[in-house]
């Protein structure tokens, strides 16, 4: 709590104390009532680019703007107080160098007031996350798995099958958090792979699709709750099944409304029914 009161945000030092002790919470939101309801539970919450395909139905993560990911940031940033607020650089927006990063990353911690900006890659992405850190901008890495080079990876299976790309997720971790990532989401890897970078590296690892080893767990919300797609990945569990019961809701409002039900009396102006 604050001086005044105030519940106060984790900080990123006291998301990465938590290394090696009680698990981290992450789900992601992108919008102000989800954020609302999932900020008392959780750690973390991550404006995912996967809202490109949860929200706006792109195949791919690749469409995403950064102005969406502003609008959809500052959405959950001003309707939360408790949870460290991440948000992803969308593709296209870091890749080029490390002052085009600064760019997209100062843009959007200027405009939502998020804590933390999250970019996809490792070897590669090395000497832009140092140049982000040591510019005031943490960055929280992802390896493994990264949906943003699904047209390069050949598909969205998960990583880590041979000593060469257990090798790799290996050496893309340790390069991202030598240059400065205070934490590292580990996407859709072998669990001893998850487990083994978990005892090896210094900060948080986040598991989707890790191991239960890991430091923290993310899951996309909307697959936990049943909401997206008919498709549910191994790593998901669903904890509720939304998307039948928004079927149900509109079926029974469409009968209600064809049969003249719905209005009743209690829910127009001018007449003496209660609303019950
Ligand atoms: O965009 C996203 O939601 C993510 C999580 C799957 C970690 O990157």
């Amino acid at each position: 709590m604050s001086v005044s009161g105030e519940t106060r945000r984790l900080s990123v030092p006291q998301f990465m104390a938590r290394k090696g002790g009680e698990p981290l919470v992450c789900l992601t939101a992108y919008t102000a009532p989800v954020a609302r309801l999932l900020d008392p539970h959780v750690d973390m919450l991550l404006v995912g680019d996967s809202l490109g395909m949860v929200i706006y139905g792109y195949e791919t993560t690749l469409p995403v703007t950064l102005a969406q990911m502003i609008a959809h940031g500052d959405a959950v940033v001003r309707h939360t107080r408790k949870a460290l607020v991440v948000v992803d650089l969308p593709f296209g927006s870091y890749q080029a160098s490390p002052s085009v990063a600064f760019e997209a990353a100062s843009a959007v911690m200027a405009k939502t007031g998020c804590t933390a900006v999250k970019l996809e890659g490792g070897v590669e992405m090395a000497e832009t996350v140092a140049f982000l850190s040591q510019r005031g901008i943490p960055v929280m890495g992802h390896v493994g798995l990264t949906p943003q080079a699904v047209n390069a990876l050949g598909g969205y299976r998960s990583r880590g099958k041979d000593d060469a790309e257990s090798a790799k997720i290996r050496m893309d971790t340790r390069a991202i958090v030598d240059a400065g990532a205070f934490a590292v989401v580990v996407e859709a890897v072998r669990e001893p792979i998850a487990r083994e970078l978990t005892t090896e590296t210094p900060v948080p690892i986040i598991g989707i699709g890790g191991s239960p080893a890991c430091d923290g767990q993310i899951l996309v919300t909307d697959d936990l709750l049943g909401l997206f797609g008919t498709f549910t990945p191994r790593f998901v569990k669903r904890y509720a099944e939304l998307g039948e019961s928004i079927g149900r809701a509109a079926a029974e409002y469409a009968a209600d409304v064809r049969a003249r039900r719905f209005p009743g009396p209690e829910h127009v102006f001018g007449t003496k029914a209660k609303r019950v």
